[in-house]
């Protein structure tokens, strides 16, 4: 039978605002909001004071409060709320990827051991419904890869560089403007954000729990107008991509820009939303669209999840259950753009082979073939004089 939830939220930011406005309009939803913890109770606030508080143990430790919904931008203290309400067998609905991502293996035992729902739909890919999708649609072996855009904000950069010439900065400052961004924009631009969010569809997807320092993710920061001008004269544009696909039992994941075909589907997801394209061994591909950043879309995702708590949803990870004994790996080839100037010395022994080089007075590029794990190794990674691109020959 339905039950009656009482909401203990943490965070009344761009999320936070959202869900209570997602909540007002919504009338199916057995579910209030009893209080909201802040951190700077000296801000002007949409709703009557006596909803705030800025005591977490205040919601923690009320009987009346039976689900928690964790909303803001610390991962800190948003760890110790979501482990402290989960051992106090409270369920709890989030929306933090680097949170979840950087305590999986934690996060997972801890649901089992206090046999507790933790759910977390909004932080993958917002309004899109993949966790529940992967976790009861997909509860087979037979998905082989998830590819997508899953940065709503890097998204919305890079869609106003290729469709409106807009500069880099002027466009980061936008989507921070409309509450795309993350706190600490880096992790947008360095891909840190679609990282964590592969991480957690490997979960879902293969059963694969993982440390972020074991998948790639290399962002949009260095990009620049010679590999912006050679996307174009090829017809392509750059997005930012995260992958994991299962060749045998071998899995492997990365997050990495990459040039694509501008008749791609991919090509079809613009400004904040993420798209994600699934494909199984017989179903072939499917495709899915939604908006991936911004209040009302992300609120929408946490609705849902609240929703599904009404009739005591859990996550049964049944890819691990499966015992599926996938083997994670990044000795994988990918064919790379490496773009750089004349300052840099680019050593032909890091690569495989190199099928193109190119030397102007302005930039020079090369064409080649790198292994995942050798490629994470590269000093020269962080070098802002040097691009890394994925070809559009990668699958
Ligand atoms: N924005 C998006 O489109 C989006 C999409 C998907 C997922 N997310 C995730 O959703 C979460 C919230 O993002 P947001 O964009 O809503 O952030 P935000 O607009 O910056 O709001 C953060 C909220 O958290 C509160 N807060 C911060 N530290 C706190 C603490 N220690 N105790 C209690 N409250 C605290 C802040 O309080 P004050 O109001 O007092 O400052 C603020 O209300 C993040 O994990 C983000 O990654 C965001």
């Amino acid at each position: 039978m339905e039950k009656r939830i009482r909401l203990g939220i943490f965070g009344f930011g761009c999320v936070g605002q959202g869900l209570y406005n997602v909540l007002n309009h919504t009338r199916g939803i057995n579910a209030s909001i009893r209080k909201i913890c802040i951190r700077h109770p000296e801000k002007k606030r949409t709703l009557e004071a006596s909803y705030f508080t800025t005591d977490r143990d205040e919601i923690i430790n009320d009987p009346e409060i039976d689900v928690i919904v964790e909303l803001i931008d610390d991962v800190q203290a948003a760890y110790e709320i979501v482990t402290s309400a989960l051992k106090k067998r409270k369920a709890v609905v989030s929306a933090n990827k680097k949170m979840i991502a950087e305590h999986l293996d934690e996060l997972i035992r801890l649901q089992a051991e206090y046999k507790v729902s933790f759910l977390y739909e909004a932080s993958c890919c917002a309004s899109i419904p993949i966790i529940r999708n992967l976790e009861e649609y997909y509860d087979n072996e037979l998905l082989r890869s998830v590819t997508g855009i899953l940065n709503g904000s890097t998204n919305y950069i890079l869609t106003h560089i290729f469709q409106h010439n807009k500069s880099f900065e002027k466009a980061l400052k936008e989507a921070q403007e409309m509450g795309f961004a993350e706190s600490d924009p880096r992790l947008d631009t360095e891909g840190y954000d679609a990282k964590y969010k592969l991480m957690i569809i490997l979960v879902h997807a293969f059963g694969i729990v993982l440390r972020p320092d074991e998948v790639f993710n290399y962002g949009i920061q260095h990009l620049n107008d010679f590999d912006i001008r050679y996307a174009r004269e090829k017809n392509m544009t750059v997005k930012l991509i995260a992958r994991c696909r299962k060749i045998g039992n071998k899995v492997y994941g990365y997050c990495m820009p990459e040039f694509v075909p501008v008749s791609d589907t991919l090509n079809k997801v613009n400004y904040e939303y993420n798209g994600l394209i699934l494909e199984g061994a017989f179903s072939e591909n499917q495709f899915f669209m939604g908006k991936g950043a911004g209040g009302n879309s992300t609120g929408s995702a946490v609705l849902s999840d609240i929703s599904a708590l009404t009739y005591e949803y859990k996550y049964e990870y049944k890819k691990i259950d499966q015992h599926l004994n996938y083997r994670y790996s990044n000795d994988h080839l990918l064919e790379v753009f490496v773009r750089y100037n004349a300052k840099v010395k680019i050593d032909a022994g890091d690569f495989e082979n190199i099928a193109v080089r190119y030397e102007s007075a302005d930039f020079n590029y090369i064409i080649a073939k790198v292994n995942l794990q050798h490629l994470m190794q590269f000093k020269w990674l962080a070098d802002p004089d040097i691009n890394i691109i994925l070809t559009e020959n990668n699958a």
